[in-house]
């Protein structure tokens, strides 16, 4: 099969859902964040320190190419993945989308405490999650083959859903 790429907002759930879904079909799974941290050798946030958003982004672009390429496999995204046109494209062709719907309050409270997310470093996260859903919901069910509603369903059901 081509590949199977998860999407969705940070705190959505895509790499528990994406790695149990790799475990099930017994392919490969691959979380892009992961990925460009393992090649770079240092962290999401100090990426974002020292090159900026767009040196991120730039990465983040490559990456997908990459993986998209490979057959047999499951692609956890980054939450912005669908802002870059090229992106959009790209999953779209080359594989089989699937968009974790989750809605804002319980992504931030999914990610509240979670330091990783340069994005989420502001003085306002909540506002910040409202802002960014509100920008990229329309992006990633424009790319979506498939939507879960995430919102009261754990990984479990969201993988049933997916599989059905
Ligand atoms: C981002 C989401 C993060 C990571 C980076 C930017 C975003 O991935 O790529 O911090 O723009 O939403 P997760 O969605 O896995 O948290």
């Amino acid at each position: 099969m081509s590949c199977l790429i998860l999407i969705g907002m940070m705190g959505a759930g895509k790499t528990t859902v994406g790695k149990e879904l790799a475990r099930r079909r017994k392919l490969r799974f691959a979380d892009c964040d992961h990925e460009i941290v393992a090649r770079t050798g240092v962290t999401i946030p100090t990426i974002f320190e020292i090159e900026g958003e767009a040196g991120f982004r730039r990465r983040e672009t490559q990456m997908m190419d990459e993986l998209t390429l490979e057959p047999d496999i499951v692609i956890a995204t980054g939450g912005g993945v669908v802002i870059a046109p090229e992106n959009r494209a790209l999953m779209r062709e080359r594989g089989v989308v699937v968009y974790l719907n989750v809605p804002p309050q319980i992504l931030y409270e999914r990610t509240r405490h979670d330091r990783n997310r340069p994005l989420l470093q502001v003085e306002n996260p909540r506002q910040r999650i409202d802002e960014l859903y509100r920008q990229r919901d329309p992006l990633y069910r424009e790319v979506a083959h498939i939507i879960v509603d995430g919102g009261r369903t754990n990984p479990g059901t969201m993988v049933r859903l997916i599989e059905d």
